[in-house]
């Protein structure tokens, strides 16, 4: 891929392509334009050699990262997802080896010793795919539902995602994601953070899958950078965090990490994701929409008749202003109104008035179009399965342009991993215990 043209961009505008773009070229340019007007690099703050000080969850985020002033949680801005195959080397009779684990451990742990873990420094977590533990003679745990990925609606015929493993690296800084990886997978002499040498073998464990590799970006004034981007049209919002204009992930519409959380059994402090990777139709959704039709079906028509929302849902707070009466009115909302919205069928999911989703999404320009990649925690990928059917409302007696977004969004990717334990991290067995 050639490097994005950097006297057409913003400095902003220019790291983030070259998070898409990849590679040790990228890299370098990036490091050169996130250099500061004295020359220097951006100082992004080092880890730790007390490697006990970490949190026993990988997914262990919202502590480590900034809330804005209504207390939601401002999740990191750069995301690279990267999909994993286990090499031969690393394996014994189909099995990982010993080596292969300590390789494992041993580059996530020089991780955490160059970056802090949080925002500024970087986050991420390593998963595994149900087509990872099969091959071995055990089951996983009967407490660890990680079914095989599936299409979940009528309208959908995705691809899903078989190789072994997903590592999500993220950061508030793209030149920390990209040498990140670099470090694991180029072939640069050497690379250095906080003195801290970034190289390592992992390239004896796994290959990475490149044509299923995936970035994005997600915070306020991040979408409306990318309209030069053929389908994001110019009347994306100045200050939306998302593609489609508003804010999401707000506190109270958010699983906790406790709630995901899988609570006994060897994968105790681990929790299951699921990931699917959709395209959005911007165009459609800002050229025949006005605001107040997209209010409607993003939250619900009572958000927009009462004008609950603002621009881009700065009224909302760290809610989004769903009462239970609304979420019950979905079905009568479909009849009497013609519409309904997307969080309000969502939200219909939630057990005993909790959301069951940890939702860590982020916007794409993958492919050259605008996206999302859709990364959601929850305690068993059922939960999610029982949130998109919620989501869909196959069952609401409506037309489907006014059925939430529906109509926006189309799902080419699917995959479904576990996330064990950190202590587990390095290619677990499927029951460790046994
Ligand atoms: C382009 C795609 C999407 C956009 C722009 C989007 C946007 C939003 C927004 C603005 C909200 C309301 C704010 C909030 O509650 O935080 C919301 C809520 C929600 N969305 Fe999405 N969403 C998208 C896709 C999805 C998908 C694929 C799912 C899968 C199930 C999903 C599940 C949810 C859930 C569970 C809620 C919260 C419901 C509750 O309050 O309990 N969303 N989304």
């Amino acid at each position: 891929m050639t490097l994005p043209d950097r006297s057409t961009l913003s400095r902003r505008e220019y790291a983030r392509s070259l998070v898409a773009v990849g590679g040790a070229t990228a890299l370098s340019a990036c490091l050169d334009a996130s250099s500061d007007e004295n020359g220097e690099e951006n100082n992004v703050p080092s880890g730790t050699d007390d490697l006990d000080s970490l949190p026993a969850r990988q997914y262990a985020w919202n502590e480590f990262a900034p809330r804005d002033d209504n207390g939601n949680v401002q999740p990191p801005a750069h995301h690279v997802l990267l999909p994993l195959a286990l090499t031969e080397r690393a394996t014994a009779n189909g099995e990982p080896t010993a080596d292969a684990r300590e390789v494992t451990e041993s580059a996530l742990r020089t991780l955490e010793r160059a970056y802090e873990w949080s925002t500024d420094g970087l986050l991420f977590t390593l998963g595994y795919t149900p087509a990872y533990f099969e091959r071995f003679d055990e089951d996983l745990p009967e407490v660890v539902d990680l079914p095989e990925p599936e299409a979940l609606t009528s309208r959908e015929d995705p691809s899903f995602d078989e190789f072994d493993a997903l590592l999500h690296l993220a950061s508030n800084h793209p030149e920390v994601v990209l040498e990140v990886e670099e470090g694991l997978f180029g072939d640069q002499e050497e690379p250095e953070r906080n003195g801290v040498v970034l190289e390592s073998d992992l390239t004896e464990v796994f290959e990475r899958v490149d044509e299923n590799r995936r970035t994005g970006f997600v915070g306020d004034g991040l979408p409306v950078e990318h309209t030069d981007v053929a389908g994001v049209p110019d009347a994306v919002p100045e200050d939306a965090p998302f593609f489609m204009g508003f804010r999401s992930g707000f506190d109270r519409t958010q699983a906790s990490e406790d709630h995901v959380t899988i609570d006994s059994g060897p994968f105790a402090d681990g929790t299951t994701q699921h990931v699917s990777s959709m395209d959005i139709q911007l165009e459609v959704w800002f050229e025949q929409e006005n605001h107040y039709q997209r209010v409607s079906k993003m939250f619900s028509p009572e958000h927009a008749a009462e004008d609950l929302v603002g621009d881009v849902g700065e009224e909302l707070g760290a809610d989004s202003g769903l009462s239970d009466e609304r979420i019950e009115a979905t079905a009568a909302d479909a009849r009497q109104e013609g519409v309904v919205g997307h969080a309000q069928k969502a939200a219909r999911g939630r057990e005993d008035g909790d959301p069951p989703l940890l939702r860590r999404d982020f916007n794409t320009i993958d492919g050259d179009r605008p996206g999302l990649h859709f990364v959601s925690l929850q305690h068993e990928i059922e939960d999610f399965v029982r949130v998109r059917e919620a989501m869909t409302g196959a069952d609401l007696d409506v037309a489907s342009a006014n059925n939430g977004i529906l109509h926006y969004i189309f799902v080419n990717r699917r995959g479904n991993y576990l996330l064990p334990p950190r202590e587990l991290r390095a290619l677990p067995a499927a029951n460790p215990d046994a």
